[in-house]
């Protein structure tokens, strides 16, 4: 995943105000650049600014943010899914969530979403959270509160990424559980 597509929207608050702070300056050093058609130098300030956002990300960031946000778990869609939900947070985003059932343990977990670069994050954490785990112990271990333990805290802005995560997952887990009780859901969902 590369940073412009992690700012694409969103991003991480910590980082946008990194950036808008810096933007004046920045932007008259590209205009300086421009000027000057200096390709070396377009070279140069784009990889200081990767820099900057970088070390801004890890000054705001713990390492497990970091793991997971450069290398996301279960970041796909699942082809008939035994459970899926989507849910939509209250910045407007929304996350889907696929499972796969058999023997009644989470087989297989996947998400998308159209969010920021947090949610990719608790995305990807809650799906491990689940994965291997019966429905009942993964109803138990999926929460906001341990999303957050393990990436060791998110800034106040992002907590409700990590809260539509959990919701989204616990809500396919219930939908699992609502289509054992009444397989004729799956068949019409199937066939719409
Ligand atoms: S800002 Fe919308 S889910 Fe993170």
């Amino acid at each position: 995943m590369s940073c412009p597509g992690f700012l694409r929207k969103k991003g991480l608050a910590g980082i946008e105000i990194a950036m808008d702070l810096d933007q004046n300056r920045d932007i008259d050093r590209v205009k300086r650049m421009t000027d000057m058609d200096d390709k070396d130098e377009i070279e140069k300030f784009t990889r200081q600014l990767q820099e900057q956002i970088m070390e801004d990300i890890r000054q705001t960031y713990g390492p497990a943010v970091m793991d997971h946000w450069q290398n996301p778990r279960n970041f796909r869609s699942i082809e008939n899914p035994d459970g899926r939900a989507r849910v939509q947070g209250v910045c407007g985003d929304t996350v889907e969530m696929f499972v796969k059932v058999k023997d009644e343990t989470i087989a297989e977990c996947g998400f998308q979403t159209d969010g920021c670069g947090t949610t990719i994050v608790c995305g990807s954490v809650a799906t491990e959270l689940a994965s291997g785990k019966s429905i009942i112990e993964a109803l138990g271990a999926v929460s906001a509160a341990e999303i957050l333990k393990i990436l060791g805290g998110l800034p106040e802005s992002d907590v409700h990424c990590a809260q539509l995560a959990a919701e989204a997952l616990r809500r396919a887990l219930a939908d699992y559980l609502s289509q054992k009780n009444a397989p004729w859901k799956k068949k019409y969902r199937n066939s719409q």
